[in-house]
């Protein structure tokens, strides 16, 4: 009897122990979630060495390169032959020959030479520059704010002031403003390089949303320090994922002043004198 009493307590003993170990060994891997492999600055672009501290953000980051067949659509790989112009050897399929009568509709629009499915992030600046509708139409720099990691270069262009960097890229034509940048959208363009927490870092949203907030009656709305977590989880993907229109100047700005609802943006063209 007393030898199984001293084994059972000795049993639960190791068992507290172990316990306790495993608490302590969390906790200190809660300390500090990740190792930091390098040290991050708000200058870094490349995700590459964002991806030292972060290996399997990094692996999902990379994946946007799969284009396989899945059942809910999307894109799929069509073998190209490159060319001189157009290095590109998969593209994804082509809009127009799917629905030949685009080609009518958009006729005279540079939407009639090409228009695919939308594909991974990955390809973005590469699409965006080789896509035929730069063939046929001198397109703006301010293409470069959705399909490239633009962050970096606003604060080069505009010496440490985001908003003039992006008046800056405005001003460019489109292949002014491609060498000003080198990488899809990367880990900078909606993570805060020393505490990883989101941010929006697209001053054409940030103004939008301050307008939109205003004609609801908020005033001076800074969506980085305003929004819920929950918001800046969807903020940070409507930088690029909007409707958006390009004003007089060729800027790309964001329709809201009056609300966000079709109405209220045709009202606001109106004002403005926007046509497309
Ligand atoms: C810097 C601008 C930008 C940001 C920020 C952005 N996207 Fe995109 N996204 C794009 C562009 C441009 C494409 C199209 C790329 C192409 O077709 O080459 C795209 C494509 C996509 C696709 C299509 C993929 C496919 O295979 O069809 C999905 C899904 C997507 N984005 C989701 C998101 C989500 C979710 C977020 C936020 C976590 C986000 N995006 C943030 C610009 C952006
Ligand atoms: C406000 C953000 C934004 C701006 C500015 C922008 N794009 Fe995009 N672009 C996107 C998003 C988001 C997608 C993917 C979803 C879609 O196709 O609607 C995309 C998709 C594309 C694609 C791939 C699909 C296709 O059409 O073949 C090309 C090419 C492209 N854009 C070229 C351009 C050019 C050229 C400009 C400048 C006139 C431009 N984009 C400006 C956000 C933007
Ligand atoms: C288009 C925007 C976008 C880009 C680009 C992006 N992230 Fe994130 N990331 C998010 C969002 C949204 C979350 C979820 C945040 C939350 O839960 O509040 C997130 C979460 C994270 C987290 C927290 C842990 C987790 O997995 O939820 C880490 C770490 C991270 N990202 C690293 C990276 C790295 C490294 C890169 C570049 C290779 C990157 N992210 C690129 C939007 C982005």
């Amino acid at each position: 009897m007393f030898f199984l009493a001293l084994g059972a307590a000795l049993l639960v003993g190791i068992g507290a122990t172990a316990l306790l170990i495993n608490i302590f060994e969390r906790k200190q891997e809660a300390r500090t979630p990740f190792y930091r492999v390098v040290e991050l600055t708000d200058e870094i672009d490349d995700p590459a060495i964002w991806g030292k501290n972060f290996p399997m953000q990094y692996d999902g980051y990379k994946k946007t390169v799969d284009q396989s067949r899945t059942r809910y659509g999307g894109s799929e790989a069509v073998p190209r032959t490159p060319s001189a112009v157009d290095p590109r050897s998969v593209v994804a399929q082509s809009k127009l020959e799917e629905d030949p009568r685009l080609v009518t509709i958009w006729n005279g629009y540079a939407f009639s030479k090409e228009f695919n499915e939308e594909r991974g992030h990955a390809y973005m600046l590469d699409d965006q520059t080789f896509t035929k509708r730069q063939e046929v139409v001198k397109q703006p720099g301010t293409c470069i704010h959705c399909h490239a990691s633009a962050y970096t270069a606003y604060k080069r262009l505009g010496n440490g002031d985001i908003v003039k960097g992006f008046e800056a890229l405005n001003q460019m034509g489109y292949f002014e403003a491609r060498k000003e940048v080198t990488h899809p959208v990367a880990c900078i363009d909606c993570h805060d390089s020393s505490t990883m927490a989101l941010r929006v870092t697209r001053p054409a949203f940030m103004e939008g949303m301050r307008a939109l907030k205003e004609s609801e009656g908020v005033v001076n709305y800074d969506v980085n320090t305003m929004a819920t977590r929950q918001e800046m989880r969807s903020f940070v993907c409507g930088q690029c994922h909007v409707e958006y229109y390009q004003g007089a100047g060729e800027e790309a700005r964001v329709p809201w002043p009056k609300g966000l609802k079709v109405d209220n943006i045709l009202a606001y063209y109106d004002e403005v004198q926007h046509k497309d």
